[in-house]
């Protein structure tokens, strides 16, 4: 009787211990640095633009990512980042550049993640001139990858 119960304890512990094994790996968090919006209201479509630079810790691989949405363009649409195995979308597109979703996946479907600029990190001012609003993260923002 004893041995019953201490086998299928064994059992159990192996299953426990062998079930991350079999479990996706874990993919880290891109990190997004410089990240700014300028927006162009002057003429139309209203547009904005974005920059930024991006370091995979899954890859290792940095790259800088920049592209301009206007309004009436399709939320689709996705620009390559300076390495074209990373792409930049705006699955909402853009309508006010103190709140937007940003976008980040590799064409191969490997990874893709998003994350809403937005909130007190999200630094914006306006200006009279051109652009009439920039934005600026405050430190590093983390898009969450996942497959
Ligand atoms: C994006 O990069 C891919 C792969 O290099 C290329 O085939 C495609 O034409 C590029 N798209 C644009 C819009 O430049």
């Amino acid at each position: 009787m004893k041995f019953t119960i201490l086998a299928t304890t064994l059992a159990a512990a192996t299953t426990a211990i062998a079930a991350p094994s079999t479990a996706k790996r874990d993919l880290y968090p891109i990190s997004v640095t410089d990240l700014t919006a300028s927006y162009y209201d002057q003429s139309k479509p209203e547009t904005t633009l974005v920059n930024f630079k991006m370091s995979d810790p899954n890859t290792n691989i940095d790259t800088s990512c920049n592209a301009h949405w206007s309004v009436g363009q399709a939320a689709t649409i996705k620009f390559n980042c300076s390495d074209p195995s990373y792409q930049l979308s705006f699955p909402n597109g853009i309508y006010n550049v103190e709140d937007f979703l940003i976008e980040i996946s590799r064409p191969d479907g490997s990874e893709s993640g998003k994350a809403r600029a937005y909130g007190t990190s999200w630094k914006c001012e306006k200006h009279d001139g051109y652009p009439s609003e920039t934005c600026a993260w405050d430190g590093v923002f983390h898009v969450g990858i996942g497959q």
